[in-house]
């Protein structure tokens, strides 16, 4: 039976690299996220576990919004990653759900995601155009930048960029 907890920093670290690597074959996983997690900061990171051996796993990491009322806090959804031979058979649902359940706990005000228009919205994401939300980078499709408002009362009337913090 598939279980989902929190990382437990070593002994997780290289099984989650293992899935990113059979995840992502092109590029051997979403790197820039592993060094942003380094920093260990505010990040929420899960792993989904089959008998002791770790299937999947995602990692939120801290997020801002500068808008005219000064800075709004949130999360990205920085990566998910889910072993060839378990996908499609809900551990990515499991990853995502229990990783908002826990944001929704922690005042945080959105969710940002670049990632399959096809996958997220499921979870309430919606293209971050429709919110007046912008993607940091310029190169991204406008469909695959989506965002999740958690807290409506913080973001009334904030629009703007959206940024993963500490990645340039
Ligand atoms: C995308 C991914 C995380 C989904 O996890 P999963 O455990 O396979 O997904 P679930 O079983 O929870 O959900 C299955 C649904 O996801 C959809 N799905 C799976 N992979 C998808 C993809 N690459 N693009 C769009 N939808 C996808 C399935 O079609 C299925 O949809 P349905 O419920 O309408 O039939 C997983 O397939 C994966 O690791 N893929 C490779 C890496 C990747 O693309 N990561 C996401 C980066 S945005």
């Amino acid at each position: 039976m598939i279980e989902i907890r929190q990382e437990q920093n070593e002994q997780d670290l290289p099984g989650i690299r293992q899935v990113n690597r059979e995840a992502f074959p092109d590029t051997g996983g979403a790197k820039v996220f592993y060094e942003i997690r380094q920093t260990g900061a505010g990040v929420v990171s899960l792993v989904a576990v089959d008998d002791d051996n770790l299937v999947g796993h995602v990692l939120f990491c801290p997020a801002a919004i500068a808008s005219q009322g000064g800075e709004v806090r949130g999360m990205g959804l920085g990566e998910l990653a889910v072993l060839p031979e378990f996908q499609r058979q809900g551990v990515g649902t499991m990853l995502t759900n229990t990783g908002l359940d826990m944001l929704r706990g922690r005042s945080c005000s959105f969710v940002i995601v670049v990632g399959h228009s096809s996958y997220y919205p499921r979870f309430g994401f919606r293209p971050g155009s429709q919110l007046e939300l912008a993607c940091q980078w310029e190169s991204i499709p406008d469909e695959s930048f989506m965002a999740l408002i958690l807290d409506r009362d913080a973001m009334g009337g904030v629009t703007g960029v959206a940024r993963f913090v500490g990645i340039p």
